[in-house]
């Protein structure tokens, strides 16, 4: 698939007045999976009113566990410097495979971890496909879907999309990590600044554009965010603004790999560009 607009779920509101005093200490991520276009904030922001108007919560917000932003992180960040002292953390969709499972408790350990002069209190929730409430949900769903007409019914006329059926001339093509360990460390805002900057330089259209597909893990996961930069085979790790900035200029533009954001394949583990092993 080609890159499309990220989802951004949304910021964070101001809490209601009349809230208690253990409401407004109270908070809650509700995590969606991205995807491509506004389809993916739509829903997470739906489910978010939802919770909104339970009126238990001063502060309600969303992130995404990958293809899209902000991130698990950046919403705990977000709702600590609220004065929330306890967060609901609720991964609201499904499936939640077994890696999410592994993984999610240990990124919001690391994120206390680096927070450790507060007294925040994180709280995760049993993924949604897990509750007993999803069955009935599901039942809901099938009961109504019998008085829904066939698909045929008001159809409109499939004519088809004649430029999904070439592939446009490019000069680079931009393999970028949004699975989740790199979307935790905020590459879907990095994402959005090397398009900018692209953008910008009038770089993503005509025959020398830049083409940019978002993809799933690549692999490297400790040394994200991670992009690949084709024809070139230039493994760039451990991006940040300051790296999106030259590899647009030095390499995009000026054709020149940056050896010192690089982590081309090889037996042995990298340093990354801070000097932690990893
Ligand atoms: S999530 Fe990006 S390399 Fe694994």
């Amino acid at each position: 698939m080609s890159d499309n607009a990220i989802p951004s779920a949304a910021t964070t509101p101001s809490p209601p007045a009349e809230l208690s005093q253990d409401a407004l200490l109270q908070g809650v991520v509700l995590l969606g999976k991205g995807g491509y276009g506004d389809a993916p904030k739509a829903e997470l922001d739906r489910m978010i009113s939802a919770v909104r108007t339970s009126g238990r919560y001063a502060f309600v917000t969303g992130a995404f566990v990958e293809q899209g932003s902000p991130s698990i992180e950046s919403a705990l960040e977000s709702l600590s410097n609220e004065g929330v002292r306890r967060i609901l953390v609720v991964p609201a969709f499904v499936p939640m495979d077994r890696s999410l499972r592994v993984w999610l408790p240990k990124i919001v350990r690391r994120w206390l971890r680096k927070r450790s002069d507060t007294n925040v209190d994180v709280v995760l929730a049993d993924p949604l496909g897990d509750h007993h409430a999803l069955g009935d949900a599901i039942r809901q769903i099938v009961v109504d879907a019998e008085r829904r007409p066939d698909v045929r019914t008001n159809a409109p006329r499939d004519r088809g999309d004649p430029s999904w059926s070439r592939n446009p001339p490019h000069k680079h093509h931009l393999l970028f990590c949004m699975g989740p360990r790199c979307t935790t460390q905020d590459s879907g805002e990095l994402l959005h600044r090397l398009r900018t900057a692209l953008e910008k330089r009038r770089m993503l259209s005509g025959p020398d554009q830049v083409r940019i597909t978002r993809t799933g893990c690549l692999y490297p996961c400790n040394l994200g965010p991670v992009m690949v930069v084709y024809p070139d085979g230039a493994w760039y790790c451990a991006l940040d603004n300051e790296a999106i900035d030259r590899i647009v200029e030095r390499h995009l533009e000026g054709g020149i790999v940056l050896d010192e954001f690089t982590c081309p394949p090889a037996a042995h583990p990298y340093k990354r560009p801070n000097g932690v092993h990893v």
